[in-house]
C-alpha cells in the first residue's frame, strides 16, 4: 500500500482529482469504483471544479457505486443514488453511471443484476474507497468472512449510528444495505482509500501495524497490489 500524507483534507481532495485527471486523460473510456459518506465530498467537488476548466473529460467513463441502502427510494435525500446526482452526476458528463438499486423488489437478483454488468464492462479500473469507524470498505461490515460478490448486508450498530447524523428524525434509516463484495472490490485494478480526521486515526492505525486484522475489512486492501492511501496529518494520528 502506497501511502501519501496531506496536510489536511483540502490537499487530499486535490491529490486524489489529480489522479483521476491523468488516469481519465491515459484512458479516457475508464471504469470508474465510487463511494459515498462525507470524505468523498471534497473529492467530487475538485473533479466538478476540474471539470469546469476542462481539466478532465468524463464522457466515455462509466461509473459503478460500492453500495446503496435498502430498501430505498432513489428520490430519497439519502439514498446514494440522490448523493451521487447532487454531488457529482448531474455537474459532469459520465456516458453511464450506476448503482445498486435500492427500489428493486428482489435483492438477490439484484445483487446478480449488478454483478453481471459490472464483469460486462469489463471490472473497475479504479475504485475510490472510503473507511467506516469500524473498519467498513462500501458496507463490507467487520465478519468472520466476507462474500465475494454483491450482496445484501445486515448494517451494524456501529454504522448505523455513524450514519444516523443524515437522517432527519422524520426519516426511517434503513438498517441492511446492498454493497459490493470484497472480490469486486479487490478485483479493481487500482483502489484510491482517502482517510480524513483524527476521528479516523484509531483505525487507520490497524492498517500500519504490520498484521491483517480480519475484523478490520479495509485490512484486506493489504493484500491488493496497487492501492494508494491518501491520508492527512490528523488521520494518520500526527
Ligand atoms: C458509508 C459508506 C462507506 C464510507 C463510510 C465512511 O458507510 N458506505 O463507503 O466509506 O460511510 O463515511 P464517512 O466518509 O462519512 O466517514
Amino acid at each position: 500500500m502506497k501511502k501519501i500524507v496531506c496536510e489536511n483534507y483540502d490537499e487530499i481532495c486535490r491529490v486524489a482529482a489529480d489522479i483521476y485527471v491523468k488516469q481519465l486523460s491515459d484512458k479516457p473510456d475508464t471504469v470508474l469504483g465510487l463511494a459515498t459518506g462525507s470524505t468523498p465530498i471534497g473529492l467530487y467537488s475538485e473533479l466538478v471544479r476540474r471539470y469546469q476548466a476542462g481539466e478532465i473529460d468524463f464522457s466515455r467513463a462509466v461509473s459503478f457505486n460500492l453500495d446503496e441502502y435498502y430498501p430505498i427510494k432513489k428520490s430519497h435525500p439519502q439514498s446514494y443514488d440522490y448523493f451521487m446526482r447532487d454531488n457529482l452526476f448531474d455537474k459532469v458528463n459520465f456516458a453511464k453511471t450506476m448503482l445498486p438499486n435500492g427500489e428493486a423488489d428482489d435483492p438477490g437478483v439484484e445483487c446478480a443484476r449488478y454483478d453481471a454488468e459490472l464483469e460486462a464492462a469489463g471490472g473497475i479500473d479504479l475504485m475510490l474507497l472510503g473507511i467506516g469507524l469500524n473498519g467498513h470498505i462500501g458496507f463490507n461490515e467487520p465478519a468472520v468472512s466476507y462474500p465475494l460478490g454483491t450482496y445484501l448486508v445486515d448494517l451494524t450498530q456501529s454504522s448505523l449510528e455513524a450514519n444516523s447524523r443524515f437522517f432527519g428524525p422524520d426519516e426511517t434509516q434503513p438498517n441492511r444495505a446492498l454493497t459490493l463484495g470484497i472480490g469486486g472490490i479487490l478485483a479493481s485494478k487500482k483502489i484510491i482509500l482517502i482517510i480524513s480526521g483524527a476521528v479516523k486515526a484509531e483505525i487507520a492505525s490497524k492498517l500500519f501495524d504490520g498484521k491483517i486484522h480480519t475484523d478490520v475489512p479495509a485490512c484486506l486492501l493489504l493484500l491488493h497490489p496497487d492501492v494508494t492511501l491518501i491520508i492527512d496529518r490528523a488521520a494518520n494520528g500526527e
